[in-house]
């Protein structure tokens, strides 16, 4: 594994959540792994007055509250945070960026980082035009054989239009290939284990079309509600803040072409191959190809559950979707007539991420089904938790006859090896500073991911006969999901059973 030129990272919002939670733990990750620079500083830069030291004290503070590998020692936090460095301002003022590039201008002397510097934009997403922007006037957008680099969070523009002008407005003062869009599922360990899974092994590639595969299920499901963020999730929703993004780049990885190499440009090219091919859902198409719901009030294991519109920072009357469910087509030879399901939602039963492969039944079964109620092979893969790969077959059961059984066969990363499966953020904050786009978004593919979900968008947001379903805490979301994939003669894979012991299925 290589270690990235000298350089500095500049964490815009470093006081945020995200900085505490996820930033500095990955950082220190890759610190202890020898994986950082041999040379860098971490400045951080918000509004609150923090100094170099005070700044030092809460990183430390984050790294003892959210870091889980115990390998860490306290020695090596404390030379780690040794080069976090801090600088106030506020980012929506353009005179305070020359402090920003004092700062910078001092660290880089001070440790011969070549002016090598990557910016990442962790703070409310207006400010995603802004920062740029002022960065650029204070000269510190150009490259010139240095690093000058972006890292943007999601979310990538709030529908299709703000999508293209924040593209737009980035472009120009920086180039696609200088702009860094996180989608951390695509840091996920096992979504790379696609290519792998897909183009390493003879055996699945010849099966992965509409000649074998009937459809193709993505569940993303979480079993926590809001916990805090209702104000940000109600202006949100389970449509853009994780179908538009996470889902379907899984989507594209799962469906695209073999790449030509595993070069970022390569493989980027093939997933936007699939955004452009995704049949568009007309927005009169839009009740029958998508469900959308919000959790209500429930009993699990007899305690009581919030409903949605109960959650603090939450409108009463909130229409804001805590499920969606989508049913799509790609159009293109490999997948012509193949539905893909994706779904996801909070307070659901369990935390679980899946892709599932449903091949097609043997065109003659000779057994009975009696016996084997899931005659189609299923290929399962687990992104998260407890990630690796399932198979599902049939076997015949031992003793008289031919008793067909389902049975699994069940890889589970964690038998690979005991290192501890690295977090999504350190895989791509290591490749930022390497400057290796592929786990990336780019912003082409981001605005053909929003062209496919603006009809959605709009016919819910604007057409009051679409109902919104609510469906118990703890449940697998509105029973009428369950239309949209059971018209096919198929259900939805439910890894676990509902929770809830009490609670009302209803329109809203
Ligand atoms: N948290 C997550 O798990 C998560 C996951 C995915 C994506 N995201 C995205 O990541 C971004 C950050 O999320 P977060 O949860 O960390 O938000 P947050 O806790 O609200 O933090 C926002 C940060 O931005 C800073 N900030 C706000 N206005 C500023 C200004 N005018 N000048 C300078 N700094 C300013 C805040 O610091 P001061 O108040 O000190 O200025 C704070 O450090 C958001 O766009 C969010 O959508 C977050």
């Amino acid at each position: 594994m290589q270690r990235p030129e000298n350089l500095i990272l500049v964490i815009f919002g470093a006081s945020g959540d995200l900085a505490k939670r996820k930033l500095i733990p990955a950082l220190i990750e890759l610190y202890h792994q020898n994986l950082m620079p041999e040379n860098f500083a971490i400045l951080g830069v918000s509004r609150t007055d923090y100094s170099d030291s005070t700044f030092r004290t809460e990183m430390t503070e984050s790294i003892n509250e959210f870091l889980d590998d115990k390998d860490i020692s306290k020695k090596t936090i404390n030379e780690f945070v040794k080069n976090l460095y801090y600088q106030p301002i506020d980012t929506s003022k353009a005179d305070d960026y020359g402090l920003v590039k004092n700062k910078l201008n001092e660290l880089n002397e001070k440790l011969n980082t070549n002016g090598n510097y990557i910016f990442y934009l962790s703070t409310p997403p207006s400010l995603y035009e802004v920062i740029p922007k002022y960065l650029a006037q204070q000269g510190l957008n150009k490259n010139q054989n240095r690093i000058r680099r972006l890292i943007i969070e999601k979310p990538f523009g709030y529908n299709l239009e703000t999508a293209i002008s924040l593209n737009k407005k980035l472009l120009e003062d920086y180039e696609e290939e200088q702009i860094y869009r996180i989608d951390h599922y695509l840091g996920k360990e096992t979504v790379q284990n696609l290519f792998v899974t897909r183009f390493s092994n003879g055996i699945y590639e010849p099966l992965w079309n509409r000649n074998y595969v009937d459809h193709v299920e993505i569940t993303s499901a979480e079993s926590l509600g809001v916990e805090g963020r209702g104000g940000y999730y109600d202006n949100s929703g389970a449509l853009r803040d994780m179908v538009q993004n996470h889902l379907l780049q899984m989507a594209g990885f799962v469906a695209m072409e073999p790449p030509s190499s595993l070069d970022s440009r390569a493989i980027r090219n093939e997933t936007l191959k699939v955004f452009q091919s995704l049949r568009p859902i007309k927005e009169s198409e839009v009740k029958s190809f998508s469900i959308r719901g919000q959790y209500v009030a429930s009993k699990i294991k007899g305690e009581e559950v919030l409903g949605y519109r109960e959650e603090k920072g939450v409108n009463p009357k909130s229409k804001t979707e805590t499920y969606a469910a989508l049913k799509f087509y790609i159009d293109n030879w490999r997948w012509g007539g193949v539905p893909f399901y994706i779904r996801t939602g909070k307070r659901l039963p369990t935390k679980v991420t899946e892709i599932v492969i449903h091949f097609k039944e043997t065109p003659h079964y000779l057994f009975s089904k009696k016996t084997n109620s899931e005659a189609c092979n299923k290929l399962i893969i687990r992104i998260q938790p407890d990630e690796g790969i399932l198979l599902k077959f049939g076997m015949k059961v031992p003793g008289a006859g031919f008793n067909v059984q389902n049975v699994n066969m069940d890889f589970h990363y964690k038998d690979i090896s005991d290192e501890k499966m690295p977090n999504a953020y350190e895989r791509l904050l290591h490749d930022a500073m390497l400057g290796d786009s592929t786990l990336y978004a780019r912003g082409d593919a981001v605005e053909e991911a929003w062209k496919f979900i603006a009809p959605i968008q709009k016919v819910w947001e604007s057409d009051k006969s679409i109902k919104i379903y609510g469906y118990p805490a703890g449940t697998w979301g509105p029973e009428k999901a369950d239309e949209l994939i059971e018209k096919q003669g198929i259900t939805w894979r439910y890894p676990c059973k509902n929770l809830a012991d009490d609670g009302k299925y209803c329109e809203l």
